[in-house]
């Protein structure tokens, strides 16, 4: 325990929680700051610290009451602007993030930070180019500031200009090195835009200069095995499996590589990380590769809901909304989405389809609900399950008598296994396993028939799309 003594300065007083609270000691932090407060004079300092501690203790709603009662004492603090403006922006309240930070330029002009909140905040509201120009003034005060950096490659992207995005990040790789985030941010930018070489080269690059972690391990071999490069792949992740044992990104992509034995599931933190990295432009990308099942899924739920009409409807792994797009006109009861990325939970909510939108993993959302739904769905998101019985076991209890589970899969062809989980992360299954862990979970098939999931590499990528009902139906 933080013993105060009486000789304590209140400024070594004020330093010492400080450094508490940077490392991590929010437990002994707030006696001392208590302790504080007894002998030093209210100030915006001490507000701030208030603020940073009630954060680090899980609770914004009193950081958030402690900013505003500063504010109010002190309103030409601009710190106090900044920091309510990075705690709403951290909140989603992006509104209140950009009017916090507006005040803090207007009060400090030259404080770059001030100008990368504001920036970032527009970003959020969807104006890419006032972020764009905040963000490039708060670059042009910092170039070395990697954080800027990428945030202004954002906006140029946000902007329409990919090349530049890439260029605003590479300007800040040194051959040296350089900051080993805007290096993995570059190279993640180009497995984003299928630039696999380049990706391979960055990291080489990296690894030349010694810059390096298990996420750049990982993306490299990501890269590589998209160009078809298995055992150079093999290598990367086992490079990145040492450095970052624990990482479950890595681990996941490890397993898929083949050199871990397989998991049976995508754990939910690779989910997050994968698709709140791709979220802003999982829809322009899908529509590219010829993605097919949100449309496939339309037919299906019109036969259904021609029978049964204003009944709810559960999409799980919702994504974007691209299956609710394309069930939005129909007579669908309301619509809730599931969905464990929360970037991804963002733009589905933009679409305005959805009359409930929940972050959590499927699994453990359905072990915890106990309503009934009429159609089920699931547009590629099984691919993320390798075994299913335990997922086909929840839907099942959560489906209506009369009701269907519509759901698509990656086809498994050779080998004995009934699933197997694909260098890519995705997991593929055959027809008579899909047959067999339905009827072991209650299920009577309706319809299993091949279905092109999309299209890579010019290429169909095989699967099937099923309707499943409660067995007890079929005569
Ligand atoms: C390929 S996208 C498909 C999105 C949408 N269903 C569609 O057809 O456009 C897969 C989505 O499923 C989500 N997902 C995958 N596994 C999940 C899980 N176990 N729990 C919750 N969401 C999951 C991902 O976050 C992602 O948004």
């Amino acid at each position: 325990m933080e013993v105060v003594h009486a000789t304590a300065t209140p400024l070594a007083l004020v330093q010492r929680v400080s450094a508490l609270i940077d490392a991590g000691r929010a437990g002994a932090a707030g006696p001392l700051l208590a302790a504080a407060r007894q002998i030093v004079a209210p100030s915006p300092e001490l507000s701030l610290l208030a603020a940073r501690l009630a954060e680090s203790q899980g609770d914004p709603g009193l950081a958030r009451a402690e900013l505003d009662v500063a504010i109010e004492a002190a309103p030409d603090h601009a710190g106090l602007w900044k920091q309510r403006a990075a705690l709403c922006q951290r909140l989603g309240d992006f509104d209140r993030a950009a009017r916090d930070a507006a005040e803090a330029v207007c009060l400090d002009p030259a404080d770059p930070d001030a100008k990368a909140l504001l920036g970032s905040a527009m970003l959020s509201l969807g104006r890419p180019a006032e972020a764009w120009a905040c963000l490039a003034e708060a670059c042009a005060a910092v170039p070395t500031n990697a954080a800027f950096r990428e945030a202004l490659a954002i906006a140029t992207e946000a902007n329409g200009d990919p090349e530049a995005a890439l260029g605003t990040l590479m300007e800040g790789l040194s051959p040296k090195g350089g900051a080993l985030n805007l290096r993995n941010a570059a190279i993640l930018f180009c497995i984003r835009h299928r630039a696999f070489q380049k990706a391979v080269a960055l990291a080489e690059d990296g690894r030349i200069a010694g810059t390096v972690d298990a996420c750049l391990f990982g993306l490299k071999g990501h890269a590589q095995s998209s160009l078809g490069l298995h055992t150079e792949a093999a290598d990367s992740y086992a490079e990145a499996l040492k450095l970052g044992p624990d990482d479950p990104y890595v681990r996941h992509l490890v397993q898929a590589s083949g050199l871990l034995p397989g998991a049976k599931r995508a754990p939910p933190d690779y989910l997050r990380t994968v698709f709140d990295g791709y979220a802003d432009r999982f829809d322009s990308h899908l529509i590219a590769l010829g993605y097919q099942i949100p449309g496939a899924i339309r037919r299906i739920a019109m036969a259904y809901l021609d029978r049964h009409p204003g009944r709810p409807v559960l999409d799980l792994g919702c994504g974007t909304g691209l299956v609710g797009v394309a069930i939005g006109d129909l007579p669908v009861g309301p619509l809730t989405g599931v969905d464990v990325s929360a970037r991804m939970l963002a733009e589905a909510g933009a679409k305005g389809i959805y009359a409930t939108l929940e972050e959590a993993d499927v699994q453990d959302w359905l072990d915890a609900e106990n309503s009934q739904w009429g159609l089920i769905l699931a547009g590629d998101v099984v691919c993320y399950f390798g075994a299913l019985e335990a997922l086909l076991r929840s839907v099942r209890e959560r489906l209506a008598g009369d009701g269907w589970f519509v759901f698509s899969v990656e086809e498994h062809v050779d080998g004995e296994s009934g699933w197997a989980l694909l260098r890519q992360g995705r997991y593929a299954h055959s027809r008579d396993y899909l047959e067999d862990a339905l009827g072991a979970a209650g299920f009577a098939v309706h319809a299993l028939r091949p279905q092109v999931i999309r299209h890579e590499a010019g290429a169909p990528v095989p699967g099937f799309l099923i309707v499943a009902e409660p067995a007890a139906l079929v005569n």
